[in-house]
């Protein structure tokens, strides 16, 4: 299968996810909230597509010890719910990066309405091609997205390129403890469209063979498992408006590869981890 093939399967499968930008906005007006009465507070309990809220954003921002002089790239940066909060709580700048050129739409979105795009901005790209000079952040972060990247080792070496000598890399994503059977291998690239699981070790190999060092990792595994039970219980309760905004052939499709996904949590097939990796290189 080749690699175009997959990037253009992941940004199908964002187009046409049951959370949206639109689904934001008309999730805060349900709770009477004005358009122009928006802040990033007010969107934090919607915009974070990833596992464990703002809680796994105050932990990687621990990791990553943010100041307000840090320019921040959030690679794979979504509808850039990570990328205002951490704006917002440290002042640094952040851009974001994103392949979907809906999801880089409704980040800008979203960000306006928050009236945050003079700190926050999103760029529409390929994290395996990033379009950025090299030493350009002093901080690089990723949170559930790569796994969706088909060549993970040339992912690691773009975040290295673009980061600056005594900047940090910190990132989770979802792994599996050992290589996956090609059966589950295909079935969460059908369902999920996860290109590539990587194992904790080939990641600590691939930051090592880029210079990056004094890399550390927390284990989430068992954490995501009772997040992604909980999870799948929300998509489930979502069933009336995605039906209604998708077509009940979407959400059952939907439903069935989540279901699989979160029985490999469950059976111990799939793990997850928070891992920090320094660059220590001088110019
Ligand atoms: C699960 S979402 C995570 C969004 C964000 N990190 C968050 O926590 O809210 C995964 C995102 O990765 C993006 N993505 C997948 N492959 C990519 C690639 N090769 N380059 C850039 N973005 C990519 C998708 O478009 C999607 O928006």
């Amino acid at each position: 299968m080749n690699k175009n093939f997959r990037l253009q399967a992941v940004e199908h499968f964002y187009d046409f996810h049951p959370i949206s930008a639109q689904q934001i906005f008309e999730a805060v007006a349900a709770r009477g909230i004005a358009k122009e009465d928006i802040t990033e507070e007010v969107l934090q309990m919607h915009d974070q597509d990833h596992y464990g809220g703002t809680q796994a954003v105050d932990r990687l921002m621990a990791q990553a010890a943010f100041t307000s002089i840090d320019h921040m790239l959030d690679v794979c940066s979504g509808m850039g719910g990570p990328a205002r909060y951490i704006a917002w709580k440290s002042g640094c700048r952040v851009t974001g990066l994103d392949l979907t050129a809906s999801r880089v739409a409704g980040a800008i979105a979203l960000t306006q309405a928050a009236r945050m795009s003079d700190r926050v901005d999103f760029v529409q790209g390929n994290a395996l091609e990033m379009p950025f000079e090299d030493n350009s952040f002093t901080r690089v972060i990723g949170q559930e997205a790569f796994a969706h990247i088909p060549n993970k080792k040339q992912l690691i070496s773009e975040c290295a390129r673009v980061l600056k000598p005594g900047g940090r890399m910190v990132f989770s994503d979802i792994m599996s403890h050992q290589k996956l059977s090609q059966d589950n291998a295909d079935r969460l690239f059908e369902g999920m469209r996860f290109s590539e699981i990587a194992t904790l070790q080939d990641y600590i190999s691939w930051l090592a063979n880029v210079g990056l060092t004094s890399v550390q990792s927390i284990d989430l595994s068992s954490e995501w498992t009772r997040i992604l039970v909980d999870r799948h219980a929300m998509y489930r309760s979502l069933e009336t408006q995605t039906v209604t905004r998708l077509g009940r052939e979407h959400f059952d499709r939907y439903d069935h590869a989540y279901a699989h996904f979160v029985g490999l949590y469950k059976s111990g097939v799939l793990s997850g981890a928070l891992v920090h990796a320094f660059n220590p290189n001088k110019k």
